[in-house]
């Protein structure tokens, strides 16, 4: 059979709003133009983001039932920590409300002022945890995965030569740990290969800094090295997945995304000191160290959800279905990351819209205009995320690319919703000439994006 169907049937549903071209308008003007202060009953298909958004399973929603809300030592936990330490192998498994509760707690504990991280690419909370500390976040991706049209199976590789640069031009005492984004998130979703993990451990690990892992999507990037990398063919996505981390010395782990599950996360280590220091500030901020911000039956959905992402039938369909998205707005001309990436398609809007210069935020243009559109809400990856103001010089700032992510949630979009997401990306790339950019009329200090306000220029 060449149609690879959803692996999955739908028992209950959630009823869209249908709205009008005129209520759109409204809608944004009332939000400033930014999709974040928009109302999501006022959004038809949600791609705003992958996290946090998917479709539980009968099964997920029959362990959450069995949740046991004991404040310590509750069976959730145990279930909980067992699969994880199945999967990632690490020896303490400290669970926290989201990524960025263990980004934060891990930081705290590691870095200070003055120190540097090296990541392939850190997302936008890992940056702001770690600057907020004082220290330096950098992105070391390897030069392809700058490019948008650029094909390379593993673009979200760490480019090993700068991290040796890195490491020789400052003192190692500076860089506390390295870490590595599977899948590379912020750079296209794109994949990391083992071997690019396994030499970023060894260049490490002579000067003894450890790798900590940002494994969100942790189960798709197992699955690209499985289709990707020679010798994984045979290998089970488990297996590829606990290689990966066997050469780690810790994670910080989302399960908004890979965990299948609307709310959780995790911080592992396997060192006991940090672990100690790290459960102290969980206490102080997220909760006990075995439930961590977390009620029991979250603790259990995430369990059961860890199992359901490594189905490689489920598997195949994310990768596929996220793959059918780019390849039918590409085939039309629309200029994409390339390859589609695991969890979202990324649309260069500067090769999109390349009249609107970077400071009238070509990205945002494109959100704003297929909202209007279709009622379709993405997210702008671009100079109003990481575009900053110079603190001394008032100059501005702008990011290396200009990109729009259409982030697929897990099990909740069918084909006819992807096709019209398609359809309505290539109306609007059709008429993209009479398209107009933002300026911002008001900015937060930091995360600007999050709530800042637009005029169409
Ligand atoms: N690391 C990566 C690579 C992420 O994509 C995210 C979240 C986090 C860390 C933080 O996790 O949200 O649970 O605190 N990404 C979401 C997104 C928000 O839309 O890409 P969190």
């Amino acid at each position: 059979m060449k149609t690879i169907i959803e692996p999955f049937k739908i028992k209950m549903v959630e009823q869209i709003k249908m709205t009008t071209r005129q209520e759109r308008q409204r809608y944004l003007e009332e939000a400033g133009y930014n999709l974040f202060l928009v109302k999501a009953e006022n959004v038809l298909i949600d791609l705003l983001t992958d996290s946090g958004t998917a479709a539980m399973s009968a099964e997920q929603w029959a362990a959450a039932m069995r949740g046991d809300e004991a404040y310590a030592g509750s069976r959730s936990f145990e279930r909980f920590e067992a699969v994880v330490r199945d999967i990632f192998g690490f020896k303490h498994i400290i669970p926290t409300h989201q990524g960025r509760a263990a980004e934060r707690i891990l930081f705290s504990v590691m870095c200070k002022k003055g120190d540097i991280v090296p990541n392939n690419t850190h997302f936008d909370t890992t940056r702001a945890n770690i600057e907020y500390l004082g220290a330096e976040a950098v992105d070391l991706v390897i030069p392809e995965g700058r490019q948008p049209s650029l094909l390379h199976p593993f673009k979200g590789n760490m480019d090993t030569t700068a991290l040796r640069e890195l490491i020789a031009r400052l003192h190692p005492r500076r860089i506390p740990l390295g870490m590595i984004t599977i899948t590379n998130n912020s750079g296209g979703g794109q994949p990391v290969s083992m071997a690019n993990i396994r030499e970023v451990k060894q260049i490490l690990s002579q000067y003894n800094i450890p790798l900590y892992i940002d494994a969100c999507r942790f189960a798709e990037n197992a699955y690209f090295i499985k289709l990707r990398e020679e010798g994984y063919s045979n290998r089970s996505v488990k297996e590829i997945a606990r290689e990966m981390f066997s050469y780690a010395d810790g994670c910080t782990f989302s399960a908004k995304k890979d965990g299948l599950a609307n709310i959780g996360g995790f911080l592992a280590t396997n060192n006991d000191v940090l672990a100690q220091q790290e459960k102290d500030l969980l206490i102080l901020t997220e909760g006990f160290p075995t439930y961590g911000g977390l009620a029991g039956r979250d603790l259990d959905a995430i369990a059961v959800g860890l199992e359901e992402v490594l189905h490689e039938d489920y598997l195949q369909y994310r990768i596929v279905s996220t793959r059918y998205l780019g390849d039918h707005i590409a085939r039309e001309g629309v200029p994409i990351v390339q390859p589609p990436g695991g969890h979202a398609i990324y649309i260069d809007a500067r090769g999109f819209l390349p009249h609107i210069p970077p400071n009238q935020f070509p990205g945002q243009a494109l959100v704003a205009e297929l909202y209007l559109e279709a009622g379709i809400r993405s997210v702008e990856i671009g100079s109003v995320m990481f575009g900053r103001i110079d603190k001394e010089t008032g100059e501005e700032h702008f990011a290396p690319m200009e990109l729009v992510r259409l982030a697929i949630p897990r099990r909740v979009y069918t084909q006819s919703h992807i096709d019209y997401v398609v359809e309505a990306i290539i109306e609007v790339f059709k008429r993209r000439e009479s398209i107009r950019g933002f300026k911002i009329v008001y900015q937060a200090p930091f995360l600007r994006h999050f709530t800042a306000r637009f005029e169409p220029v």
